[in-house]
């Protein structure tokens, strides 16, 4: 740990008859590194306090980071010699303080230059918004679109939604809520679009022309850590998180960014669908998440023809995939709704304007505006508390 010392700097023969200047000593002590930050004390808001007495006396006051630092010794050294190679001096006392907390988060945040890691203020123990992940583990069965029609369909409602585009791959997010804008920056936040009254994040915003990302495991950490704490969401009710299929990386990252956040499986009527969703659901298990409930997407279709429904994808994986979680889970998994096959689901997926706002009473309509429904009965600011404070068995 070299202190940069001058060594030219010594006292040249005996005390010299004048005091030595303030600035002379604080130059002196800007030549001493921080033994493990290796920055320069003055820099770091270590020097307290420099005292000089008429006849060349120094005293010197030193914040260490934390009590018992163990390096306040070879600090305490260092700054010794520093100062005694000033013209002038005649003796050299350093006393030791200690940073207090709102000293120390200071220097963190300088260190960062200037910039401190945010946190995630859905994680904050005191946040009141409810944040869902809507997961599956198979592809294609409709994630995206519940998404966006459990947002719109919330927001309507009148309660402040935002939505992440948390599949980094798909992103499918924006041009489903009909959003092609980008986000702007305001100092370092970013302000997310909206629309449908939804406020929305995906990473196709910020890559160019919407091409496909193939990011590695900690750039997509490091994503989604921005998308939840450098995105100015402001104070939301809910906060619905799309991830791509499967149990990857993000589905973990969001564990470990917003443990309280709770998982929407979404599946569709077919077996094999229902048993990925299952294994896809158990990762809570492991990750300590609550799981709201199953919606099962593409259970069946009306018939243009009579009113029946028909099974297209066969039926009870819904049912199947719940009853599989609340043995794993070992609490209640309920269905929240099945959501037929509808064409003008697709359609207003395909227009940016969701279902549930551009035909409401179309059956897809109405079956995802009842899982909303059911959503925003749950309690506002309840998130990690049991299922038990909520009439989920009401649903
Ligand atoms: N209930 C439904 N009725 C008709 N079409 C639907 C229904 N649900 C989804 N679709 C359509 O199926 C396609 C896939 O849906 P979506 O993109 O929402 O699935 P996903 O699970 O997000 O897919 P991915 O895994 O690729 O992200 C879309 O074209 C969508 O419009
Ligand atoms: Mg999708």
């Amino acid at each position: 740990m070299a202190t940069d010392t001058p060594a030219e700097s010594a006292q040249e023969g005996g005390p010299a008859a004048t005091a030595p200047t303030e600035d002379a000593v604080r130059a002196a002590l800007a030549t001493v590194n921080d033994p493990e930050i290796h920055r320069p004390i003055t820099d770091l808001g270590m020097v307290k306090s420099v005292g000089i007495a008429p006849d060349g006396a120094v005293d010197v006051g030193i914040y260490l980071t934390v009590s018992g630092c163990p390096m306040r010794d070879t600090i305490t050294a260092n700054v010794t010699e520093a100062v005694q190679g000033v013209a002038g001096v005649t003796r050299v006392s350093v006393e030791l303080d200690v940073m207090s907390d709102e000293q120390r988060r200071e220097l963190a945040s300088s260190l960062k230059g200037g910039k401190a890691e945010r946190e995630v203020p859905f994680a904050q123990p005191g946040s009141l918004t409810r944040v869902y992940c809507v997961a599956s583990g198979k592809g294609g069965v409709g994630k995206s679109s519940v998404t966006v029609n459990l947002a719109a369909a919330l927001a309507a409602e009148g309660q402040k939604v935002g939505v992440v585009d948390a599949d980094i791959y798909g992103h499918s997010v924006p041009r489903m809520l009909g959003t092609d804008a980008r986000p702007t920056q305001v100092e370092d936040m970013i302000m997310p679009p909206s629309a449908h009254g939804v406020k929305v994040i995906s990473i196709g915003m910020f890559t160019p022309g919407n091409a496909p990302v193939v990011w590695r495991g900690p750039m997509l950490h490091r994503a989604l850590q921005q998308f939840l704490a450098d995105v100015y969401w402001g104070d939301l009710d809910v906060l619905l998180l799309d991830l791509p299929p499967g149990t990857g990386d993000i589905a973990i990252s969001v564990a470990q960014l917003v443990p309280n956040a709770e998982i929407l499986v979404v599946t569709t009527p077919q077996q094999a669908a229902a048993e990925v969703a299952e294994r896809a659901g158990s990762i809570a298990v492991q990750t300590h998440q609550k799981i709201v409930g199953v919606i099962e997407n593409m259970s069946g279709m009306p018939c243009p023809h009579c009113d029946e429904m028909v099974d297209v994808f066969g039926t009870g994986g819904g049912r199947q995939v719940a009853e599989g979680l609340t043995r794993t889970t070992g609490a209640e998994v309920p269905v929240l709704g099945g959501i037929p096959i509808d064409l003008r689901l697709r359609e207003g997926g395909d227009e940016g304007k969701p279902v549930v706002l551009s035909d409401p009473d179309s059956p897809a309509g109405a079956a995802l505006r009842d899982v909303a429904g059911k959503l925003a009965a749950r309690q506002r600011g309840l998130s990690g508390m049991s299922l038990g404070l909520t009439p989920s068995n009401k649903f």
